[in-house]
């Protein structure tokens, strides 16, 4: 049997579903919350700056004043608003506050990138199948926290990330994409989280992408039942 490399991941990840719509995706204005570095928001610039995603990031909102996401979204000009968790007495709270930063930024789908935090239904309602977030496995395995370490304890051989639809249960939601890695037998959950990251970085603009196009259709489709 051949055995895979770190550098071979990038050709042997799998990608679920493999293709796009024709349909050109619509504009989209995207919120994005984090918690931490930041990665996948850059990686969601990138895409945007590349033609691959029609989209606009209006606002970041973070919980954490030591987010090295903010340093990453005054770089490319983003408002980033600090929302502490530890100001507000309850989640609903402070979702609502979310929602309001959120509106006023006229954001219309809400990204969660990296958001370390518990989504109460009122944020839920204020963005119905519009929160979209990622996840370092393939779920419905590993959900929670420390998803590779929980998939390196298990023992399997294949992992990966996931971008699903946000609903009340943590890492809960219909699944839009994902993309599986390969876990090599040396691997260190550093190790594994870097090619995990790769990926993350490669799906969740398609994701958002094919997100949108699939709630577009779905729009379409209403309208034309009522108009019948
Ligand atoms: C990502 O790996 C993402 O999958 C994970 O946090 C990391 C954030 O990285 N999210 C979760 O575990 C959510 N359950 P980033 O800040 O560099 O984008």
């Amino acid at each position: 049997m051949t055995q895979l490399s770190a550098n071979d991941t990038a050709t042997h990840c799998l990608i679920s579903p493999p293709g796009l719509h024709e349909l050109p995706p619509p504009e989209l204005r995207l919120g994005v919350l984090a918690s931490g570095n930041g990665s996948n928001f850059s990686a969601i610039l990138a895409a945007i700056a590349a033609g691959q995603l029609r989209a606009e990031v209006t606002v970041v909102v973070y919980n954490n004043p030591t987010a090295k996401v903010a340093e990453r979204a005054a770089a490319a000009g983003i408002p980033a608003v600090l929302l502490d968790h530890r100001a507000y007495e309850t989640r609903v709270a402070m979702d609502q506050a979310i929602v309001a930063v959120l509106r006023s930024h006229r954001v219309d789908w809400v990204i969660m990138a990296g958001w370390m935090r518990r989504v109460t239904q009122r944020l839920i309602d204020a963005f119905p199948q519009k929160i979209l977030n990622i996840h370092p496995s393939l779920l419905p395995s590993f959900p929670g926290l420390a998803a590779v370490e929980q998939a390196l304890t298990a023992g399997v051989k294949i992992t990966g990330c996931t971008v699903h639809v946000v609903e009340l249960e943590v890492d809960s939601g219909p699944i839009i994409m994902q993309a599986a890695v390969p876990v090599l037998p040396d691997d260190s959950a550093e190790k594994l989280q870097a090619r995990i990251q790769i990926q993350e970085h490669r799906i969740f603009s398609l994701a958002i992408a094919l997100a949108a196009q699939q709630a577009q259709k779905l729009a379409q489709q209403s309208e034309s039942i009522s108009i019948r």
